[in-house]
Formats: structure tokens, C-alpha cells, sequence
């Protein structure tokens, strides 16, 4: 589907430029030559500006696609899988050449461009659309047009590996998108631990499914009290990939927010836009993802992905506010507020994981607050941590993955309004800075571990884009989390 070829020959139909303002006036010579076109009459139209795209008829179709000035790799596949969604049906019967320019050739960044573009340009052909009756489109990764890259052949063997990994990215990130979109009447908590385990034998690592009985048995009382307004069982998925290995892996834990519909219980939400709420557990689609990834790509980690996963319903058995809950730690919470059920079902995950993990790193990623949106917007997801390398570390994963994190204090004050008279903790703090406060909340449960980060992903994991009219998932998380993966 993808392949390398050192020429444009007469197999393509389509040529693919990416190109920056320094390539183009390098190249406008060869460039207007090769495509039998006036100099100056290209200069005049095309200035390779960031997201500036040409195209024209020169035996082939010919898309010149701008990237401005120093652009970052992100960026580049980011546009380029605008580019390809806005062409998708036309693209999926084409067989394209992206000729990559001589800025590509430089410190190694020709492969990680090779991986954007392929992998974006994969992700173009996503089909929102799955579940309509008359699914004309019927495009999905493999209708994804032929794809060569135009190289020197002395790039092939890093070249091949770059497209390998950005098929089985592109693929995941899919599976993600998935996840995420599909409604909580499609995809609850028991069929969302089907899938993680049917990746988990397809892939190699350990998937375990502890069920309703096991949870009880367990005392996992805060994820069966948010559970409690449910007809549906609550599911706690652990994920175990460990490779064999001579050397002493790092181990770390990934934990994600699995609640598949957050009606806000008893303490309901208004109705407006309430459907938006399916994306409740895209922290833990994110987790899923990871763990496929990992093992797809045999990164050198002992990689744990813990899932708690329930709806938050509503109805006579639901849980009410003013319910005192035993956590699975020991802590007892007083429940003032049932619409922040995601830090109930993460405290009792943090507490697994202290209790029978112990990994060198745990790292949570929730659909936690809408304070943290009012904070940071749409633009990156809030952390908490104390620990300075592994802030640093996401830190730089973010920016160069795109999947940015920006840092939020942990302060004392934070924690001061969760205080309550009647249990250790109540899980509502005061009406400011709720990002924060659901932050300390968490930060009880993790025993004081050295290395954890909590990322709060309400506003960046289900978003307004191109690529649907309705919000729709974006799978953040994935490649932040691979970035930090292969950079430990
Ligand atoms: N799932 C929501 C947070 C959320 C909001 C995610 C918007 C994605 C988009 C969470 O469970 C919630 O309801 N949080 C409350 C907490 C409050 C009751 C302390 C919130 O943010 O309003
Ligand atoms: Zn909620
Ligand atoms: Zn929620």
C-alpha cells in the first residue's frame, strides 16, 4: 500500500510537493522545467506559505503543498491530512508520489517526515460513518490510495521502518477514534474490555479482565458506587506488556478514565450537549491505544494499562450525594457531588496500581474537569505532577508530537477545600480552580509515589475539526505517550 521508488514514474498519477519558501526558491527552476510551466508565472502563484496549497495539470496532477517557514513535523502531517481529507475520494482511486524536497535530507528529520505524512495521510481515510445504512464513502485505511515516497534509495532501509510504524500508528489511532466516537449503547464498559482483550491476543500481551464479582470481592467500592445507578457491569481491565529482555525495563503504568457515558448521576448534567459525554473514557481509549502500539513496536518497557470502566447513570439504585464509600486504598469519601465520578474510579485504579504494581512511573490520563478546559481551552491538556524530569520529559513529547501538555500547580492549597467531617475526603472542592482540586483529590490515592503525572484531557481528546461537523475524537494521548514511551 505504501512503498519507496526513486522516481515519479508513469505508475503515478498524482505528485505530492511538500515544499517551504527556501526549497521552492532552490528548486523553481527544476520545478517549472519538470512540469513544463512558466518560472515566473509559478512564483507569482505559489509562495510555499504555511497550509498554501496549488495544484495544476502537467501530464500528472500536481499539488504543491506549503509548509512556511521551519515547519514542525507535526505540522506538516497535520496539514497533509487536511489536504488528503478534503481529496479523500479522489485520493482513494489515485496512486500518488510525495516527492520530498532537499529541507527533508537534513539531521535526520526526512524519516520522522516520512512517518508524519504517511501515518496523517492514513488517518484521512477514517470513516466517521461506520454505522450508516447506506455508507456510500465505505472508505477506511485500506482504500487509502498507493502511496510511494520519491527518495534516494540509499534512505530506503530507515525509510521502510518509519512507514512501518506509521501504519501501525495510523492504525491504532483509528482504533482509538473508534473507541471514542461510538456511542455508550455500542460500546459500554464489558464490550470496551472485549476489545482491549481480543488486542491483547492479537498482539502478545497479558490482558486481564477482573468482572463485577472480582470487583466487589476486591473492595473497589468507589468504581461500584458509580456503577450503582447502572444496568451494565462495571469492567477493571489491566494490561500487561513485558518483553523479554536481558536488562532491567523501567516499568510504568498508564491508567485512563473508562467512564462510557457520564449523565452525571443524581447530580445529572443539563441536557444540552450531554451526547458529548460518549468521550468519557478517552483517557482510556488513549491507555488501549498505547498498549497496542508498544507492543506492535516492541518498545523496550514493562508497560502496564490499567482501565476502570462503568457508565455514570441515573436512576433509583444510583449512588446519591452525601454516600460515604470505602476506596479500595482504605480512604473513606464522602460523595458530595456524583458528577465527579471519574477521580472515584481513577482513586480506586491509582490504588491498584500502588498496591500491586509498584512501577517506576504511573502516569493517568481522565477526562477529568471542565475547569480544566476553562483554563487551557482546546489546546492542551492540563499536568499535574511534582516530579521535574517526567514534567520535562511529557513537556517535550508534547511539543513534539503536538499533542501539547501544559503544567498546573499541585499546591497545598488545592487540596485545602476537599477536607470533610465526615470521611477522610469529599470528592467536591471549592467552585474555583477544579482542576486543581480533582488533581489533589487523585494525588491521596497514589500513596506519595515519586513519578506520577496526572493529565487532565477534557478539552483536547473530543474536539470541533475538519474532519467531521460534529465533534468527533482525536485520539490524543497515543503518540505523546509513544514519544515518552521510546524516549524513557
Ligand atoms: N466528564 C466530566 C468532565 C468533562 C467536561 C469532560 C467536559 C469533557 C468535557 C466530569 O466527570 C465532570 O462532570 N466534571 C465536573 C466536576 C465537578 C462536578 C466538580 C465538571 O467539570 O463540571
Ligand atoms: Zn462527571
Ligand atoms: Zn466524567
Amino acid at each position: 500500500m505504501i512503498d519507496l521508488q526513486e522516481r515519479v514514474n508513469s505508475d503515478h498519477d498524482t505528485v505530492i510537493i511538500p515544499l517551504t519558501p527556501k526549497d521552492l526558491e532552490m528548486n523553481l527552476r527544476a520545478l517549472a522545467n519538470s512540469f513544463s510551466v512558466n518560472e515566473d508565472f509559478l512564483q507569482s502563484e505559489f509562495k510555499a506559505e504555511k497550509k498554501e496549497i496549488h495544484s495544476f495539470f502537467a501530464k500528472k496532477k500536481v499539488i504543491l503543498m506549503g509548509l512556511g517557514e521551519n515547519p514542525k513535523i507535526h505540522e506538516i502531517g497535520k496539514f497533509c491530512r487536511s489536504l488528503a481529507f478534503s481529496q479523500r475520494n479522489k485520493l482513494a482511486k489515485s496512486k500518488i508520489a510525495f516527492v520530498l524536497n532537499d529541507s527533508f535530507f537534513e539531521e535526520n528529520v526526512l524519516f520522522d517526515a516520512i512517518e508524519s505524512l504517511a501515518s496523517n495521510f492514513l488517518l484521512a481515510f477514517y470513516e466517521l460513518g461506520k454505522l450508516k445504512t447506506e455508507n456510500t464513502d465505505k472508505l477506511n485505511i485500506e482504500f487509502a490510495g498507493k502511496l510511494s515516497f520519491v527518495i534516494d534509495t540509499k534512505f530506503y532501509k530507515n525509510a521502510e521502518k518509519a512507514i512501518e510504524k506509521a501504519k501501525i500508528l495510523a492504525e491504532v489511532q483509528q482504533k482509538v477514534f473508534d473507541l471514542v466516537n461510538l456511542p455508550a449503547n455500542v460500546l459500554d464498559s464489558v464490550v470496551f474490555s472485549e476489545k482491549m482483550q481480543e488486542s491483547g491476543m492479537k498482539y502478545g500481551y497479558e490482558v486481564r479482565v477482573f468482572h463485577k464479582e472480582e470487583i466487589e470481592k476486591m473492595g473497589m467500592n468507589l468504581l461500584l458506587a458509580v456503577n450503582q445507578g447502572s444496568h451494565i457491569p462495571p469492567t477493571f481491565t489491566v494490561m500487561e506488556y513485558k518483553p523479554k529482555s536481558e536488562k532491567k525495563l523501567p516499568k510504568v503504568a498508564l491508567l485512563g478514565k473508562g467512564v462510557t457515558f457520564d449523565t452525571g448521576g443524581v447530580s445529572i448534567k443539563d441536557s444540552n450537549n450531554m451526547y458529548f459525554m460518549k468521550c468519557d473514557m478517552a483517557g482510556a481509549a488513549a491507555v488501549a491505544g498505547a498498549l497496542e502500539a508498544v507492543a506492535r513496536l516492541k518498545l523496550p518497557v514493562h508497560l502496564f494499562g490499567i482501565v476502570p470502566s462503568t457508565d455514570n447513570m441515573v436512576s433509583s439504585k444510583a449512588v446519591v450525594p452525601s454516600a460515604i464509600v470505602k476506596s479500595y486504598s482504605g480512604l473513606s469519601v464522602e460523595i458530595i457531588d456524583t458528577d465527579a465520578e471519574g477521580r472515584l474510579i481513577l482513586a480506586d485504579g491509582l490504588g491498584y496500581i500502588a498496591k500491586n504494581i509498584e512501577p517506576d512511573v504511573i502516569i493517568d490520563l481522565a477526562t477529568l474537569t471542565g475547569s480544566c478546559i476553562m483554563a487551557l481551552g482546546y489546546a492542551a491538556a492540563g499536568m499535574f505532577t511534582e516530579n521535574e524530569e517526567l514534567a520535562q520529559k511529557l513537556y517535550n513529547s508534547g511539543q513534539k508530537t503536538g499533542e501539547k501538555v501544559w503544567r498546573l500547580p499541585l499546591w497545598e492549597e488545592y487540596g485545602a477545600s476537599l477536607k470533610s467531617d465526615m470521611a477522610d475526603i469529599k470528592n467536591l472542592g471549592a467552585p474555583v480552580a477544579g482542576a486543581a482540586s480533582a488533581a489533589k483529590f487523585l494525588e491521596k490515592f497514589t500513596q506519595k509515589h515519586s513519578a506520577w503525572a496526572h493529565l487532565d484531557v477534557a478539552g483536547v481528546t473530543f474536539t470541533d475539526n475538519e474532519f467531521g461537523s460534529q465533534r468527533n475524537a482525536t485520539a490524543y494521548g497515543v503518540r505523546l505517550l509513544i514519544d515518552y514511551l521510546e524516549n524513557l
